[in-house]
C-alpha cells in the first residue's frame, strides 16, 4: 500500500530537522518496503514568502488529499511585525482547524539514557511516561469575539473568548479515554473550574463520559496545581486531558522533564485518525541555519505518524528502538549537553536503523 505524505518544512530549524526525518523515511523505503508518494508544501513564513499566505490554499488542498502530514516548525522574527492574519502561527492554527485536528497527543517520555539531561533530580523523573491529550481546535485560541478595541476614553482593550461546547469536550474526552485504556486506565482532567464556567462545563462533561464508558480512574485537577505537581511529582500522572491553552503550557513544562524540548514529538488527529505530526518545539530562530538543532523530536514524530495514521506500528517500533539505541551509545546534540550536529544525529539514527 502506498501512503501519500505531505511534508511541510516551515521556518527556522524546520527545514534542517525535517531533512533528517526524511532520511528516516527514505531508509524505510529502501530497506523496509515502505511505500510512499511524497509531496512538499509551503506553510508559515515560507508560505508568506512563497505564496503570500501563511497557509496557501494549495497547501490546504494537498493536506486534505494526504494520508498524513509531517511538519517542521513555523515562525520567526522576520514575520513578527506583519499583521496577525499574515503571521506564520496563523498558518499552523488554520491547518489544524481546516483539517479538524482536534486531538493533540503529546507524549512526554524520559529515555533512561537522558536522566541526567533533565533539570530535575533523577529520582523525580526516571521512568517518566506521560501522555498529554490537548484539545487543539477550540478554546481561547479560536473563540469569538476576539480583538483589540478602543474604549470611549481612548484606552485600548484586548479581548479573547474562552469557549467550549459539550460536543467538543465529549470528543476529546473519548480520545483521552481510548488512550488511557491502552495504558493504566488512569485519567486526570485539568481545568480551572474554581473560577471559570467553561471549566465547570468541561468537568461535568468529562465526568459524564467517563461514567458512561466505565473502567476509568478519573481525577480532576486545577491547572495551577497541575503545573506545580508536574514539577513536584510528575510520575503521579499517566494520561492528562485538557483544553487548548492549558495543554500548550503544560506540554512545554512536561517537555523539560524529559531533558530537552528537542525530544518530544506530537500527533494531531481528526476523527478518522488522519493526522499531522510535528515536534512540539518551535522554529528556534536563535539556532536556525547553524545545523545544531536536535532532529529527534521530528524523527519520533515520523514514528507516531506510522503508528497512528499509517498502520505501520512495526516500523514505528524500529524507529523508536533506533533512537533509544543512539542515545544509549552517547549521541547528544547541544540541547542534550553534547556537540553533535543535526545531520550527525540523523545519520546516527540511520546507521542503527539499517542494522536493526
Ligand atoms: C505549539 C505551539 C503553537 C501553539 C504556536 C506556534 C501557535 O506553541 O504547538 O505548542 O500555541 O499551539
Ligand atoms: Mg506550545
Amino acid at each position: 500500500m502506498t501512503h501519500n505524505l505531505l511534508i511541510l518544512e516551515g521556518d527556522g530549524i524546520g527545514p534542517e530537522i525535517v531533512a533528517e526525518a526524511m532520511k528516516v523515511v527514505d531508509c524505510l523505503q529502501s530497506d523496509y518496503g515502505f511505500q510512499a508518494e511524497i509531496e512538499h508544501g509551503l506553510i508559515g513564513g515560507a508560505g508568506v514568502d512563497g505564496a503570500g499566505d501563511p497557509l496557501p490554499e494549495a497547501t490546504l488542498d494537498q493536506a486534505k488529499q494526504a494520508d498524513a502530514i509531517l511538519l517542521g516548525a513555523v515562525g520567526g522574527v522576520k514575520w513578527d511585525s506583519l499583521e496577525r492574519p499574515m503571521r506564520p502561527e496563523q498558518g499552523l492554527l488554520r491547518i489544524r482547524a481546516g483539517l479538524d485536528l482536534f486531538a493533540n497527543l503529546r507524549p512526554a517520555i524520559l529515555y533512561p539514557e537522558l536522566v541526567d539531561a533533565s533539570t530535575l533530580k533523577p529520582d523525580v523523573v526516571s521512568g517518566l511516561d506521560i501522555m498529554i491529550v490537548r484539545e487543539l481546535t477550540g478554546g481561547i485560541y479560536f473563540g469569538q469575539p476576539r480583538g483589540i478595541r478602543e474604549l470611549e476614553n481612548g484606552e485600548k482593550e484586548g479581548f479573547n473568548t474562552l469557549v467550549y461546547r459539550e460536543s467538543e469536550v465529549d470528543r476529546i474526552t473519548r480520545v483521552a479515554v481510548d488512550v488511557a485504556k491502552k495504558r493504566s486506565s488512569t485519567l486526570c482532567s485539568v481545568d480551572k473550574a474554581n473560577v471559570l464556567e467553561v471549566s465547570e462545563l468541561w468537568r461535568n462533561k468529562v465526568t459524564e463520559i467517563c461514567d458512561e464508558v466505565g473502567g476509568i480512574n478519573l481525577s480532576h485537577m486545577y491547572v495551577d496545581n497541575a503545573a506545580m505537581q508536574l514539577i513536584r511529582e510528575p510520575k503521579q500522572f499517566d494520561v492528562i486531558v485538557t483544553g487548548n491553552m492549558f495543554g500548550d503550557i503544560l506540554s512545554d513544562a512536561a517537555a523539560m522533564l524529559t531533558g530537552s524540548i528537542g525530544m518530544l514529538p506530537s500527533a494531531s488527529l481528526n476523527s478518522d485518525n488522519k493526522g499531522m505530526y510535528e515536534p512540539i518545539h518551535g522554529s528556534a530562530p536563535d539556532i536556525a541555519g547553524k545545523g545544531i538543532a536536535n532532529p529527534l523530536a521530528t524523527i519520533l514524530s515520523v514514528a507516531m505518524m506510522l503508528r497512528y495514521s499509517l498502520n505501520e506500528g512495526e516500523l514505528a517500533d524500529k524507529i523508536e528502538t533506533s533512537v533509544r539505541q543512539v542515545l544509549a551509545d552517547g549521541a547528544r546534540t547541544a540541547d542534550l549537553g553534547g556537540s553533535m550536529t543535526t545531520s550527525e544525529m540523523g545519520n546516527a539514527v540511520i546507521t542503527v536503523l539499517k542494522s536493526n
